[in-house]
């Protein structure tokens, strides 16, 4: 290996997988020069051997105290290693080498509460920590992710030239942004996931309909996709659908998508989401409903036994047009952002973050799994700093009147033709409890008060009040 350690590195990077490699070679092709480190040395060589013309720009060191003291001071050091223990093994590592005012920065899908705690483990040290969110897949790394930035905000102006060099921009502007302290911008990625969960659900349940309700073949259903990105659909997701359900299998023939086993994986993060909006108390039920379908798609040999009980879904003619499902969808798409940002308004006021919600909306605009175009409109509408729910922000208002009516249409056809709607479901009934100003809590109340004496309040007077309720003992 080639030690370079008089070279000065802009900033440094640990962690040589596919995303690692890929930011590292952003950093260098932004003309910056990067430090980069690996626990196997090998990858290492066959990192800078294959980084072409950029090889000038990077620094590599198979020493760990080389490697940080082939960095600019103070340094800004991107950790890029598998979440959980292998990223407090890597800090624990590096701390003897570090100088106070150095940054480590964690860029893994990490659960916000460990970002949490390592911010709070490192400031007493003198070591900044920067939790930060990136999203975009192994292409964003490369060419441009979202950044969603939280910590220590001093040594983040250390590290923001490069981060924001390497993001992906909208416009011009950049898709990276300092969004708080502490354990910040790894919530909001958290969240992020959330919506992309639920996102992609919701296209599930819309090409389940297609698939077995309507009866169209792959080819054609990519067609609808592609066409429906043209509209106030466009959107990553709704494009890769389209090219998803467009591919053909080498060896058969076949579209590749009917071919792939329909058990979805999950890492964690769309749970850490729904979790999270559980602890606040913020309804986010598109976001479970996604969860959950991911965790039944796992139940596959259950499922099949199921159908043999029951029967197959696709037995009832049902009557939706492709118009009604794209309308449906973009309510539905409406609704679990807007869950999604109720979750970010509440993590906010509670950890007293001071979340940026409009700028959080910018820098989602390009790069990332979930840009879309009414991303735009959402950042306007947190800038004119309206609406505590994107559902009553006047922009969106619109968009859920003319909508909604489709929504209704396609969960109606999806519960009497057994298509299983539990993202389109659980928007609709969001859309509508949301709107509903006379619930039926008050019989929870008054069941509550009746077995356990828990109280309850009473419209026309003050102060919280208890039912005389009969005996069911005898
Ligand atoms: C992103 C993605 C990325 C990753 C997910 C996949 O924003 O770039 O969210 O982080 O693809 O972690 O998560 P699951 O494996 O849980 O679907």
């Amino acid at each position: 290996m080639n030690s370079n350690n008089t070279a000065q590195a802009d900033i440094g990077l640990i962690g040589l997988a596919v995303m690692g490699s890929n930011l590292a070679l952003n950093i260098a092709e932004n003309g910056y020069r990067v430090a980069v480190n690996n626990r196997t040395a090998s990858k290492i060589d066959n990192f800078v051997a294959e980084a072409g013309e950029l090889r000038d720009q990077i620094v590599p060191n198979a020493d760990l105290g080389d490697f940080v003291r082939s960095i600019k001071q103070p340094r800004s050091i991107i950790i890029m290693v598998k979440a959980g223990a292998p990223v407090d093994m890597t800090i624990e590592a590096l701390l003897p080498h570090l100088d106070e005012g150095d940054a480590i920065i964690e860029a893994g899908n990490a659960n916000y509460r460990d970002s949490v705690r390592r911010f709070e483990e490192l400031t007493p040290k003198g070591i900044g920590f920067l939790g930060i969110g990136v999203s975009g897949g192994e292409e964003g790394a490369r060419h441009g992710p979202s950044i969603m930035v939280g910590g220590s905000k001093a040594q983040w102006h250390n590290a923001e030239e490069v981060l924001t060099a390497i993001s992906a921009k909208f416009n011009g502007e950049s898709c990276c942004a300092y969004l708080g302290s502490s354990g910040a911008g790894h919530f909001v990625k958290t969240i992020h996931n959330g919506i992309e969960y639920a996102d992609m659900q919701m296209i599930a349940e819309v090409y389940g309909v297609m698939r077995d309700g309507l009866n169209m073949s792959a080819l054609a259903c990519a067609e609808v996709f592609k066409s429906w990105n043209e509209g106030p659909l466009n959107s990553y997701l709704i494009e890769i659908t389209g090219l998803v359900l467009e591919a053909v299998d080498d060896k058969t023939g076949k579209p590749l998508v009917e071919l792939i086993l329909d058990k979805a994986g999950q890492k964690g993060t769309g749970r850490w989401s729904a979790i999270a909006a559980q602890e606040l108390g913020v309804a986010a039920t598109t976001i479970e409903g996604a969860v959950a379908a991911r965790s039944m798609s796992a139940l596959k040999d259950e499922r099949i036994a199921a159908e043999k009980i029951y029967g197959a879904s696709d037995s009832v003619d049902i009557s939706v047009t492709l118009k009604q499902l794209e309308q449906a969808l973009l309510a539905g798409k409406i609704a679990a952002y807007a869950q999604g940002f109720a979750i970010l308004s509440k993590a906010s006021e509670d950890n007293k973050w001071d979340l940026p919600l409009g700028t959080i909306a910018r820098i989602w605009r390009a790069g990332c799994i979930i840009r879309s175009g009414f991303l735009d409109q959402m950042a306007a509408s947190y800038d004119k700093g309206v609406a505590v729910n994107l559902m009553v922000a006047p922009e969106f208002v619109e968009v859920m009147q003319q909508n909604q009516g489709a929504l209704r249409q396609v969960v109606a056809a999806g519960a009497l033709g057994a298509y299983p709607m539990p993202c389109l479901g659980a928007a609709l009934a969001y859309f509508d409890s949301y709107r509903q100003s006379r619930g039926t809590a008050n019989i929870i109340q008054g069941q509550r008060d009746f077995f356990g004496a828990h109280g309850f309040v009473l419209m026309d007077r003050d102060g919280e009040q208890h039912g005389d309720w009969p005996s069911t003992l005898d």
